[in-house]
């Protein structure tokens, strides 16, 4: 994991230049790269596409896409002008092979230019039929030779099961080394998410409740209130469980659980979070429902706003059975984690974005009050909050002031935003930069993407040979549908209303949740 140094140099080529994600999110990244001072003086974006454009015309495009997606706003017209002198624009088609070995020459030339041995990263943000394809361009001119300076960036999904996922490794894997591949989960490069490393290793007092003695059961909850906008055509083919639960909620799961790692060392917590996979409990194919519920939602309203169903949605088929909700429940077989139930949901369409994981601890093994001192008695409570808002909360009782003894719960809350006074980068910020330093720690091994597929794989099974026939079951604008209640209900729970939304409050400090 990254601490202070800087990227050599480096030329980040993107395939896929004109599309959405480099204008959205790489590029954004990499002017607030530029702006923080962490890009090398030796740097050239080589955006490659088909598109008939020249440089100027690229990078007015993308000077658009930052105006309107950077986290820091409108691009300020003189740094913008010297990070646009970094950015290329390379029309070529990327069926052919001329294409690549024109590449190489290219590269090689900037490195005469520089005088040195630049640092070539091959960005792929293609959909993902393309990948395997240009790999094989890539290493059929020779771009993955040199393992030390040439890596390749692939965003997910990283296959649609685990036989395509492990078809994927390999190719990957015949033509570039382990090290070179960098798989994009951008959950990890998350501020909170890292945080959950600082959090649970850098202090002492929470590891010895870290545990099922302690740990009464965990939700991880990822809502969204977006329908699937203009990704229909994908997503429709994907569903909840492979676009969310696969990828995202399982890293959150990952480093909750994980075991303490030794060091930073990227192989090291990547060790931890696939032992935590392979930890999970299969789930039994002849009893998924109690383990896992989905839903499609349908008509409703968002924020006031009338909205359709899913099977209305563009690109998307009108008897679709694709989920748009997903709920799992869990268990760690380990020493820490036996017995603990992990729950966790995502969907689209729910009331609104917003990403939390709730540590809901045990009620106290003996009670010392008084029956009529209790009104409001509630178990230790810890939120991780993701998104929007980043923090951490904790909710403990005390006594309510006053001449009778009466115990009453607070909340102790810490926002980033209001501690650090800056904005955090954006996920893909820290995620560039670590391909630029060759940090893989942020990033999934092969092995792990594998271990990822084989846990929701007997869910995926059951639900593909299915036809759900209660779609769309839930409304768009509520928490999913009402088997999502029982799943948990079974064990005697509720699912938690993320924090944020339940109290409003997003400053630091203590605050009453209520009287007695
Ligand atoms: C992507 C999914 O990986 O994550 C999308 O494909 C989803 O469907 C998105 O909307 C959510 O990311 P974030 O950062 O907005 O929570």
């Amino acid at each position: 994991m990254k601490t202070t140094t800087h990227p050599d140099p480096t030329v980040f080529v993107i395939f896929g230049a004109a599309g959405d994600l480099t204008l959205r999110k790489l590029m954004p990244a990499l002017y607030n790269l530029f702006l923080d001072g962490w890009l090398p003086d030796r740097f050239e974006v080589l955006g490659v596409g088909h598109g008939d454009m020249r440089d100027d015309e690229f990078r007015k495009h993308l000077q658009e896409g930052v105006n309107e997606f950077s986290r820091r706003g409108k691009a300020e017209s003189k740094s913008w002008d010297s990070f646009a002198a970094h950015l290329r624009f390379y029309r070529a088609d990327l069926e052919k092979k001329k294409t690549f070995t024109d590449l190489s020459r290219k590269l090689s030339a900037k490195d005469k230019n520089w005088k040195t041995q630049a640092n070539r990263i091959f960005y792929l943000a293609l959909p993902p039929r393309m990948i395997e394809p240009i790999a094989l361009r890539l290493a059929d001119a020779k771009l993955n030779r040199d393992r030390k300076r040439s890596s390749i960036v692939v965003e997910k999904p990283f296959g649609r099961d685990l036989s395509s996922a492990r078809k994927l490794n390999q190719t990957l894997g015949n033509m570039f080394h382990e090290s070179q591949i960098f798989r994009i989960d951008h959950y990890l490069g998350k501020e909170t998410v890292q945080n959950l490393l600082a959090f649970r290793f850098g202090n002492t007092l929470f590891e010895p409740v870290w545990n099922r003695r302690y740990i009464d059961h965990v939700q991880i909850t990822v809502a969204e209130n977006v329908g699937v906008e203009h990704r229909g055509h994908y997503y429709d083919k994907a569903g909840a469980l492979r676009d969310m639960v696969q990828s995202h909620l399982l890293q959150l799961l990952c480093l909750v659980c994980m075991e303490a790692p030794v060091s930073l060392n990227d192989e090291e917590i990547r060790n931890k979070k696939v032992d935590v996979l392979h930890a999970i409990r299969p789930i039994p194919s002849d009893r998924i429902h109690q383990f896992a519920v989905s839903g499609q939602y349908g008509a409703g309203w968002i924020e006031g706003e009338e909205v359709s169903q899913y099977r209305e949605e563009p690109e998307v088929a009108s008897d679709s059975f694709t989920e748009t909700f997903a709920a799992v429940r869990f268990f760690v077989d380990t020493w820490r984690w036996q017995g603990v139930p992990f729950y966790l949901r995502t969907g689209k369409r729910l009331p609104a974005k917003v990403s939390e994981v709730s540590i809901q601890f045990r009620t106290v093994p003996h009670q010392t009050f008084p029956p009529a001192t209790l009104l409001d008695l509630h178990p230790n409570r810890l939120i991780i909050a993701i998104q929007p808002e980043e923090g951490i909360l904790l909710r403990f009782e005390t006594k309510y002031p006053g001449g009778t003894m009466q115990l009453s719960p607070v909340t102790m809350r810490f926002f980033y935003h209001e501690v650090f006074k800056i904005s955090s980068p954006d996920a893909y910020e820290t995620l560039l930069l670590d391909v630029m330093l060759r940090d893989r720690t942020l990033f999934m091994r092969g092995d792990e993407t594998e271990a990822a597929w084989s846990v929701i794989m007997p869910i995926l099974e059951v639900w593909e040979s299915m036809k759900i026939t209660d779609f769309p079951n839930y409304r768009a604008g509520t928490w999913g549908p009402e088997e999502a209640d029982v799943l948990i209900a079974q064990d005697g729970f509720s699912w938690i209303v993320p924090t944020l939304l339940r109290c409003g409050e997003t400053s630091c400090g203590v605050t009453a949740e209520s009287r007695p």
